[in-house]
């Protein structure tokens, strides 16, 4: 059967967090880079340690963590102003320049669209408003209804309990390779928007479709 929804990975996916690196060189100048990186590393690092121990807390809170964390481990005086404008950073992040165009594409060809993240409803819901996205989504997924983070197959699982469909009848789409692999390993068909040329994780998954922009997912379809 043809691809009849599409859910899309949030962060780096939709949203584009460069802009959390250019904050981040503002307040901590000569170590923006290595903070940006020490934190998305963490922060999912985190993820995975609460969902394998079974201590969920919400995508913000451990996002603040890892943040907090990663000051430390660089020796960055985070002050309490530096923190809030680095995490009120992440409610306000602005859509890939491609991407409005390419939800609405789909959205003409009939397809359902979803995002599945592992961001927590509030965060979402300010982002996707934020980036005006607000009427091209059937459906905003939070793994905080499963209170289990991606690669968990819970939260994978929204995508079928929420559209009536089999995972085979749809289209996930990251950035993140790790996401392609949960996202595989659970039965999806997989593109991956590889934007920054990155290596395919050593995993055992090929995705079905890869470009470097969400534009290439329109001709993936056949929407383009
Ligand atoms: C998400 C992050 C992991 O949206 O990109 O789930």
């Amino acid at each position: 059967m043809a691809i009849q929804a599409i859910l899309f990975d949030a962060y780096g996916t939709l949203f584009d967090v460069y802009s959390m690196g250019v904050l981040a060189e503002r307040l901590f100048p000569g170590r923006g880079s290595a903070l940006a990186d020490l934190w998305r590393d963490k922060q999912i690092e985190y993820t995975r340690l609460r969902t394998l121990s079974n201590t969920y807390k919400p995508f913000w809170e451990v996002t603040q963590d890892a943040l907090i964390f990663s000051c430390r481990k660089l020796g960055l005086d985070l002050t309490l102003d530096a923190q809030n404008q680095l995490m009120g950073q992440y409610a306000k992040l602005s859509a890939f320049p491609e991407c409005l165009d390419v939800l609405t594409r789909l959205r003409e060809r009939g397809m359902k669209l979803a995002i599945l993240s592992n961001g927590n409803p509030d965060m979402l819901e300010a982002a996707v408003h934020a980036a005006g996205m607000d009427d091209l989504l059937n459906a905003v997924l939070s793994v905080h209804l499963v209170k289990k983070f991606k690669t968990a197959p819970e939260a994978y699982q929204l995508g079928p309990d929420t559209f009536g469909l089999a995972a085979r009848d749809m289209l996930f789409v990251s950035s993140n390779a790790w996401d392609i692999c949960g996202a595989a390993w659970f039965g999806y068909p997989t593109f991956w928007v590889n934007r920054a040329n990155a290596p395919m994780e050593e995993l055992g998954v090929t995705p079905k479709g890869s470009g470097t922009s969400l534009n290439d997912v329109l001709n993936f379809v056949g929407a383009g």
